[in-house]
């Protein structure tokens, strides 16, 4: 039987923080990390040194211009493409180097939203869902299939949606499934690339909301890249602004306003004149 003193000991089991309850060891790892990260194509210089961390369980978006690499930095961090110098850790270990088959492991804890949704179009909605669980997990199509319904059903899309190919749903109902494919394997990172570009501020508030509950309930990391401000703020816990192959400025969403930095100032306020020269612009 539970007495006073062993209630005592649960609430202050539960008081601390996961590492002490578990006995873990503190750590102050960041769950991704870039180290002076080079690429280029050509004489195209698109990142010239990024440093970047994302802690666990922090939500980054990263603003920039148009081109300016931030796709590039999510496709660095999943794997699809190699740095041409610098580091980057996950979870402190260097997959720099790791491609094909060794990077695999890290590729699996994670799941990405492509900017256009990226769906394949002779598959079924819930078989895009699951395109993972099928491939990676052993699971019989069937669980596969239970797990993409699910998962469909926390981005708020019934069962019958499943059954549908890609071309039947509207621009907002891909996203939707675009981003209950990178989350239905339950991931640790989750990585979105422009998750609102091109839908109405409706469903625009629709999939920040899910991005929201759902990156909060899976306890992931996640990485996004936006142009929709109001989004960021809802979304973020940090922001960081990428400019000339560079993070020009980092900081809590909360110091969005007053970071003091130019570029973030000119993208902010929609300032038409300021650091930012108009070719670059991204809004
Ligand atoms: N595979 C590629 N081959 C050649 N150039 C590329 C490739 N991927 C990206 N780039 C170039 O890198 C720059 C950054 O691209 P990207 O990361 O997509 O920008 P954005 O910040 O708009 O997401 C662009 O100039 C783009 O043309
Ligand atoms: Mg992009």
């Amino acid at each position: 039987m539970a007495g006073p003193a062993d209630a005592k000991t649960e609430k202050r089991r539960w008081a601390k923080p996961p590492c002490f309850r578990y006995n873990l060891p503190v750590s102050s790892t960041p769950k991704i990390e870039l180290r002076g990260v080079t690429k280029s194509f050509g004489d195209n210089h698109v990142l010239k040194g990024v440093d970047l961390d994302v802690g666990a369980g922090q939500s980054l978006v990263l603003i920039g211009p148009s081109a300016s690499g931030k796709t590039l930095i999510l496709k660095l961090i999943l794997g699809l493409m190699r740095a041409d110098g610098g580091q980057i850790r996950i979870d402190g270990e260097d997959v720099t180097g790791l491609i094909g088959k060794a990077r695999e492991p890290y590729i699996r804890r994670m799941g990405m939203l492509f900017q256009q949704s990226a769906l394949f179009d002779s598959q079924t909605v819930w078989e895009n869902v699951a395109f993972r669980l099928l491939q990676d997990k052993g699971l019989t199509r069937a669980q596969a299939k239970a797990l993409a319904l699910d998962t469909l059903a926390s981005v708020g899309m019934t069962p019958d949606v499943g059954e549908l190919l890609p071309a039947e749903i509207s621009g907002g109902m891909q996203k939707r499934v675009g981003f209950a494919r990178a989350i239905a394997s339950r991931p640790e990172i989750v990585l979105l690339d422009e998750p609102t570009a091109g839908l109405d501020p409706i469903m625009t508030n629709v999939i920040n909301d899910l991005i929201l509950d759902n990156v909060r309930q899976l306890g992931a990391t996640a990485v996004s890249v936006t142009s929709d401000l109001e989004g960021a703020r809802k979304t973020a816990t940090d922001i960081a602004m990428i400019y000339d192959g560079k993070i020009a400025w980092r900081g809590p969403v909360a110091s969005l306003d007053d970071s003091g930095n130019p570029y973030v100032d000119q993208f902010v306020h929609h300032r038409g004149d300021g650091p930012i020269q108009l070719a670059e612009r991204a809004f």
